[in-house]
């Protein structure tokens, strides 16, 4: 919602905490030579495998290879999200979180919009409590079931009849008018003047995953259209990103391993009310990808509770091709169909909340749920409908991610359809992973630098080599711009250099490097750094020979190659001299 938080600010905030502290408030840690341990809150243990280095400013586990700085720490630990996480670091040592270098005119609007849509929540509150015609919403709320205790845990608010209440409250203050039309809550007339957007509603007041309100749902007083009006998108709403009720399902949804996402206000607070309180709904809208990430971070397993009818099962089988994008890491998701006509309100409310946790716990898998619809659309009796369902599955199963859950998936289009894998669905080549690697130069040379930023000073890059350049292969380029970082901030912490790299594709590639345990000396580094950097020179050099006799023998070269040629000769020979002297 906000811009970007600024580098700087990141560098900042990772020197002035200590994650020794950060973490030992959470997990107490004990004294093991220069760094900590525990047993690590990520994975079950009887001996603490779970490290803690003060120096790098980084944690590490020996036995699930969980690692990061103290914002990964955070996020891992406390289910925060990445913006979440710095802001609890920053307020811990005292610093604000900056919204980023150029604020757009949007953004900056934030921070008072967002009091504004709190006051109006408050307002809504006092209006169910003291309004006139209250009654009559207290009346419906009770018809329906909910309680004052439910009520007041959702904070529910009324919006009276009539075109001005909320905009009444704005009189004379044309600045705070100006706000409520942008929060939505209030509109432009025609003929020029504003009058209330809700009226007569139950007001569900919608939180971001901090618990600020952000905007809100209103359903009508009994029958009328439309049943409920949502706010507007603004700076600060965004449907497809929130989630209703996820901040305060968060601690439920890690606890019961599975989140349940339902489709209505109404249906949360029933399930809250009978004891479900790991449930969140859209904002009716689909469920897009950043719903499922969220969620997805919080528990490996979703649940959606769809009604049985056509819409039901239409809105069932989008959310299906947004989450296969993001079945990976054992990543679970199933689909509940509920009988035509109810909903997860009148099914709690009628058979109670076990009820529905059993049928949860029958809920169609992903796999079946994909398999079972595409069935239905073709005959397996004859050649052509085999051929089909290959088709049908091939661009679904394509938009999976690399890994088991694809692998087993793709074996089953196999049996149903006959279909030879690599006819149905072009197999792509999967990453080998070996056990205990060993490390390429390159990436020790990275590994190394992460860990002893202060390198950079004693061996510079080969600049003749260009490893910044566009041309150079991703391991040289990251090297390049480690060595770049370290060099300017030498004494930056191993955390806060990994920081840097949060929104890139190697962020993960470089925790792991950080973490790497060399089984060296102090005294060695150093020279053991020099060394790797002159293998790597060393093979970049002797392949680049290779590259140009290649191109000479095919097609001779011109003045310019052959200068380089010459230029790398004698790079070899100097580098095979010093290592004979070394
Ligand atoms: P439902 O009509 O299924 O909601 O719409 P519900 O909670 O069961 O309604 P009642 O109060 O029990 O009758 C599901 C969701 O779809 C969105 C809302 O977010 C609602 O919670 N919706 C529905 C709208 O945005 N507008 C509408 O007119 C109807
Ligand atoms: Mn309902």
């Amino acid at each position: 919602m906000s811009g970007k938080i600024p580098q700087d600010f990141i560098d900042e905030l990772l020197t002035r905490v200590d994650i020794v502290e950060v973490i030992d408030r959470r997990v107490p840690l004990k004294k093991a030579g220069r760094d900590f341990t525990a047993r690590c809150p990520f994975h079950d243990e009887r001996t603490p495998s779970f490290t803690v280095s003060p120096t790098k400013q980084f944690y590490h586990c020996f036995g699930c290879g969980a690692n990061g700085s103290a914002i990964s720490f955070l996020m891992n630990f406390a289910h925060l999200e990445f913006r979440d996480a710095v802001e609890e670091l920053a307020m811990s040592v005292g610093l604000d979180v900056p919204t980023g270098e150029h604020p757009s005119p949007r953004n900056q609007d934030a921070p008072r919009l967002l009091q504004l849509v709190a006051d109006a929540n408050r307002w809504f509150k006092e209006q169910l409590r003291q309004h006139a015609d209250a009654a009559e919403a207290i009346a419906y709320l009770k018809n329906r079931g909910i309680t004052g205790e439910i009520a007041a845990r959702f904070e529910l608010g009324f919006a009276p009849d009539g075109w001005e209440n909320l905009t009444a409250t704005a009189a004379g203050q044309p600045e705070r008018l100006a706000l409520l039309v942008k929060a939505g809550l209030v509109a432009n007339r025609d003929k020029g003047g504003h009058y209330d957007r809700f009226r007569s509603r139950i007001i569900f007041p919608i939180h971001d995953g901090r618990g600020r309100v952000i905007g809100f749902g209103g359903r009508i007083l009994g029958d009328g259209e439309p049943k409920y009006l949502n706010s507007p998108e603004t700076p600060v709403f965004h449907k497809g990103a929130e989630l209703y009720n996820l901040h305060r399902a968060r601690a439920a949804i890690a606890k019961e391993s599975f989140s349940f996402v339902v489709e209505g206000y109404t249906d949360v607070l029933s399930l809250t009310q009978h004891g479900i309180d790991n449930a969140v709904a859209t904002l009716g809208t689909a469920t897009t990808t950043i719903h499922l990430q969220r969620l997805f971070r919080l528990a490996p397993s979703v649940v959606f509770c769809f009604d049985g009818d056509r819409a039901g099962r239409d809105a069932a089988w989008k959310a299906l091709e947004t989450a296969l994008p993001e079945m990976e890491g054992g990543c679970q998701a199933s689909f509940l169909f509920l009988p035509d006509g109810e909903d997860p309100d009148s099914l709690v409310q009628k058979h109670g909340a076990d009820a529905l946790r059993e049928r949860a716990k029958e809920a169609t898998p992903l796999p079946d749920f994909l398999f079972d619809t595409l069935l239905k659309q073709t005959d397996l009796e004859r050649m052509d409908g085999r051929a089909r369902l290959a088709e049908l599955a091939r661009p679904l199963l394509g938009s999976m991610p690399d890994g088991p859950l694809r692998e087993l998936m793709q074996a089953r289009l196999v049996e149903l359809s006959g279909v030879r894998r690599h006819a149905a669905y072009p197999a792509t080549p999967r990453a080998g992973k070996k056990a205990d690697q060993r490390l390429s130069p390159l990436a020790t040379a990275v590994s190394l630098l992460v860990q002893h930023p202060q390198l950079a000073k004693e061996a510079a890059l080969p600049e003749h080599l260009a490893f910044g350049d566009e041309t150079a292969d991703t391991g040289r380029r990251l090297l390049s711009e480690v060595h770049a970082i370290a060099s300017e901030h030498p004494d930056i912490s191993s955390a806060a250099l990994v920081e840097r790299f949060r929104d890139q594709d190697n962020f993960r590639t470089l925790e792991k490097l950080a973490a790497r345990n060399h089984l060296l000396e102090a005294a060695d580094v150093t020279s053991f750094y020099r060394e790797t950097i002159d293998t790597i020179e060393q093979q970049t050099v002797s392949s680049a020979i290779t590259e140009l006799l290649r191109r000479s023998s095919k097609s001779g070269l011109d003045q310019a190659s052959k200068a380089e040629l010459a230029t790398l000769y004698s790079r070899r020979e100097i580098l095979r001299a010093g290592r004979e002297s070394a």
